[in-house]
């Protein structure tokens, strides 16, 4: 059966990697970019295969299941990689309900589809679910996060990612809709959104603005470079087994403070800054309520069953992450406009 696969969230970060690989790699396949837009969403980011002809966008919004009915009757779907999601964990303690409603709702609206749609031939088809390793809440100085690790959200973005991950697995029992779900560790990478850690003390750098390390930069994450993740979701796609799960991660751990660190040196380096100049800008500000203390991702089972493992060192990728900002200057200064200094504003004034 010819391949027609609805993306969903291909605007955003991770997404519109996973829709560029996609799309050029499997020229047979169609390929349906389902995203609404909203402030994280930016088709600029797939300016260089939108002429593609099995690439499709619609703005559609997972929170309306006729519209998503549509898109599924238009298309012939056949398969659903679903990312689309609020996925900013200070933004999920400012405004919580988006949260419930995209990530909770608008999940269980796209399995209903799917299952709707699919229910003469369910077993020809496979919805991929996208997750995180938040799922799991926090660890200690030495353990790892495994498939078995029990859920423990701590923020209400975990949380509502928990839920969707839930949602996945009993519609898999109750439906026998097939399923797979990767809970994927903190990413990093071009076209991320100057809101997470990383790509907002690049731009600060920059823009010679304050660092604000949350608490004492104790904070460790394990972190992946974007096109590794996209390279996972394709491997899992097509040679996941059904109804498992695959963690998926970096084996590399940093303490915030000490990454924030590294970054100051090689943009001093890129920017041609006298040596401590960035570092200068380190502002530490009130703590993040609820703040995971360590992530960390124990992936051998993708390695050893599917044969994944990342590409690039973590000095390779930030040092590619760092070029992509400093060449696309422009990309920068549409996404910082308008309500992004809103938001701005109200995260860390008075901090
Ligand atoms: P992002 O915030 O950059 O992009 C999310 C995309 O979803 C945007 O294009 C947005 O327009 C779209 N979207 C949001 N609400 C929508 C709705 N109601 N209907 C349709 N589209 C909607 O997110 P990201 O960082 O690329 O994360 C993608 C997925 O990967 C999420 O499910 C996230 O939980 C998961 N994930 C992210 C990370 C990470 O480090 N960023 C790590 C592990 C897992
Ligand atoms: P973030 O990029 O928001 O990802 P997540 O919270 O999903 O892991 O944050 C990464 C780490 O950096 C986390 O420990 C919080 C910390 N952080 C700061 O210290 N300052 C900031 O301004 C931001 C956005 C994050």
């Amino acid at each position: 059966m010819k391949k027609s696969i609805v993306i969903t969230g291909g605007a955003g970060f991770i997404g519109s990697h996973v829709v560029r690989l996609f799309t050029t790699k499997y020229p047979d396949y169609t390929i349906i970019n389902v995203d609404a837009l909203t402030y994280a969403g930016n088709l600029e980011n797939l300016i260089d295969i939108e002429k593609s002809p099995n690439y499709f966008f619609e703005k559609v919004n997972i929170l309306d299941p006729g519209a998503l009915k549509t898109v599924f009757e238009k298309y012939s779907v056949t398969d659903v990689i679903h990312l689309a999601a609020e996925s900013h964990v200070d933004r999920s303690i400012l405004s919580p309900m988006d949260f419930i409603y995209t990530n909770v709702v608008g999940t269980a609206n796209l399995l209903n589809v799917a299952k709707e749609f699919w229910k003469e031939t369910l077993a020809e088809h496979r919805f991929y679910h996208v997750s995180t390793d938040e799922v799991y809440g926090t660890l200690g100085d030495t353990d790892l996060f495994t498939e078995t690790t029990p859920y423990s959200p701590n923020s209400p973005y975990s949380a509502s990612k928990a839920a969707s991950d839930h949602f996945v697995r009993a519609y898999g029992e109750t439906y026998h809709l097939p399923f797979v779900i990767t809970n994927c560790s903190n990413n990093y990478g071009p076209n991320h959104f100057p809101e997470k850690l990383i790509p907002l003390f690049i731009n600060n750098i920059i823009n010679n603005k304050p660092l604000p390390v949350y608490g004492k930069g104790n904070n460790t994450r394990d972190w992946l470079f974007v096109i590794d993740h996209a390279r996972a979701i394709d491997t899992v796609f097509h040679h996941g087994a059904d109804k498992e799960t695959y963690n998926v991660g970096g084996f590399n751990e940093w303490k915030n403070l000490d990454l924030v660190k590294l970054l100051c040196k090689l943009m001093d380096e890129k920017l041609g800054r006298t040596p401590g100049t960035s570092e200068g800008l380190i502002a530490y500000v009130k703590d993040r309520p609820g703040h995971d203390l360590r992530y960390a991702i124990d992936a051998t089972k993708i390695n050893r069953e599917l044969g994944w493992k990342p590409s690039v060192t973590f000095e390779e990728g930030l040092s590619l992450t760092i070029d992509w900002y400093l060449q696309n200057q422009q990309w920068l200064q549409h996404v910082t406009s308008g309500n992004y200094q809103h938001y701005y504003e109200t995260q860390y004034t008075n901090r």
